[in-house]
């Protein structure tokens, strides 16, 4: 092995920002980059401005700067091929091949794996064709939830309130193609009832190393009430994984689908995170996603004590040690500011105003911002910023998180003040 790596980043969002600030201080780490970065990213490593879905000007800046090792952040490029691309020239790279990348892909592929490999997941079906879905939904005993097969961007899942509502949306996703080629199939599946919660799992074959299970929120509001957001907070470990849970998913869930993935002829490297939704008949599937939660990536890293950069190159070399990866016994949390209207359309372009430092075990993860012509940092998304601490405590963490929040200020800027309301809850009991 090379004593140090040259180390590219791809994405441009908080999970990619948590990711750089992850490696870049390892003694591993010769140089490293993230394209496209954002306005954070660029204060911690050097940019390069490539569309996360140029494959061919990504292979071209790996073979100029000479880079190693390649962490691909988000599931649009690995699903056109980012990762066969980069192996077949010989460059290490942390994350699936397209053909593991379908499990996120294609929600009718990942529906079917599980159906064949019995791993516990909704009752449902695939469907091209509205007529035979109609029938399904008018036919099945349980409220449906109806979903684009092919990638939409988080917005592709439908939870209706009856049967008719759900006639509709398969309606605008089969015939009025709502979704474009993604909805060209969709899957129609039990409505589960439960406790959600993310497995985020580095996994490198058959090895895998689970990190601690975290909760996000995905509604806009407090209460988790409004429109469905990329994600307004996370925190983690979430204790409604109990050990029992733990179990149960690790025995029927995880072991099961990295066993299917192999028999299956998929040499799967990279992040496997498991969805889970915990039911009265045990911890069944919601979704695979082929990289990292954002914001559960945000908590992930700052808990990450060993060499994460070792850990995640190991896993894309295939010598993954299970063993090797120590977690440190903490909490983290992080809460995302966002611009005003999102997750509708948002303003941007607004200065965003920092403390003059960033207090110990608290970190300023920069999610959509850019620098602007005179050098300062504004908004240039709709998540703007995803701001992280860790503690002895979830209190503790989610107090740190809050105060670095309230010395941070743009126009319009909104944040949920419940993050992690339900762990909160429990805790009181
Ligand atoms: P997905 O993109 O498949 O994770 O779906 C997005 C969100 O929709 C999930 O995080 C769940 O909150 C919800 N969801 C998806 N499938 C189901 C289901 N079968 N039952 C209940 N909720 C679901
Ligand atoms: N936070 C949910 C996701 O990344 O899909």
């Amino acid at each position: 092995m090379k004593d140090k790596l040259n180390v590219l980043v791809i994405g441009s969002g908080g999970r990619e920002h948590a990711i750089v600030k992850a490696v870049v201080n390892s003694p591993l780490a010769a140089k490293v980059f993230c394209a496209p970065s954002n306005g954070g990213i660029s204060q911690d490593c050097q940019s390069a401005d490539i569309p996360v879905s140029d494959l061919d000007k990504i292979l071209d800046f790996c073979k100029a700067e000479k880079i190693d090792f390649v962490i691909c952040g988000p599931e649009v490029p690995l699903s056109l091929g980012l990762a066969d691309l980069l192996r077949k020239n010989n460059i290490a790279v942390y994350g699936p091949n397209k053909d593991g990348a379908q499990l996120e892909a294609s929600k009718a592929f990942s529906k079917a794996f599980m159906q064949r490999n019995n791993i516990p997941t909704a009752i449902g079906k695939n469907f091209t064709d509205f007529e035979s879905a109609k029938s399904y939904i008018e036919s099945v005993p349980f409220n449906v939830v109806v979903k684009a097969s092919g990638l939409a961007a988080g917005k592709g899942v439908i939870i209706p309130e009856n049967k008719d509502e759900a006639i509709s949306a398969a309606k605008d996703m089969l015939l009025n193609k709502s979704f474009g080629e993604s909805s060209a199939e969709i899957v129609v599946e039990e409505k589960m009832e439960g406790e959600e919660a993310s497995i985020m799992l580095i996994v490198s074959g058959k090895n895998y190393i689970m990190l601690p299970p975290s909760q996000d929120h995905k509604r806009i509001g407090e209460g988790d009430k409004g429109l469905n957001t990329g994600g307004m907070g996370a925190y983690a470990p979430a204790a409604v994984v109990t050990k029992e849970v733990e179990a149960d998913v690790r025995q029927n869930i995880i072991q099961p689908t990295l066993n299917a993935l192999a028999a299956e002829g998929i040499d799967y490297r990279g992040t496997l995170y498991v969805g889970i939704m915990i039911t009265k008949q045990g911890a069944k599937v919601v979704e695979y996603n082929v990289r990292f939660g954002d914001p559960e990536c945000q908590v992930l890293m700052p808990l990450i004590k060993s060499d994460a950069l070792e850990i995640l190159f190991d896993a894309a070399c295939g010598n993954l040690d299970p063993s090797k990866c120590e977690i440190k016994d903490e909490f983290a949390a992080t809460v995302v500011m966002t611009s005003k209207g999102y997750p509708n359309a948002y303003e941007k372009g607004k200065v965003i105003s920092f403390p003059d430092k960033c207090p110990k075990d608290a970190y300023i993860i920069h999610s959509g911002t850019k620098r602007n012509a005179e050098g300062k940092i504004i908004t240039s998304g709709g998540r703007v910023l995803s701001i992280t601490a860790t503690g002895n405590t979830l209190e503790n963490a989610l107090k740190k998180a809050y105060s670095l929040v309230s010395e941070i200020s743009f126009e319009g800027a909104y944040y949920r003040k419940d993050i992690a309301h339900r762990q909160l809850a429990r805790n009181k009991k």
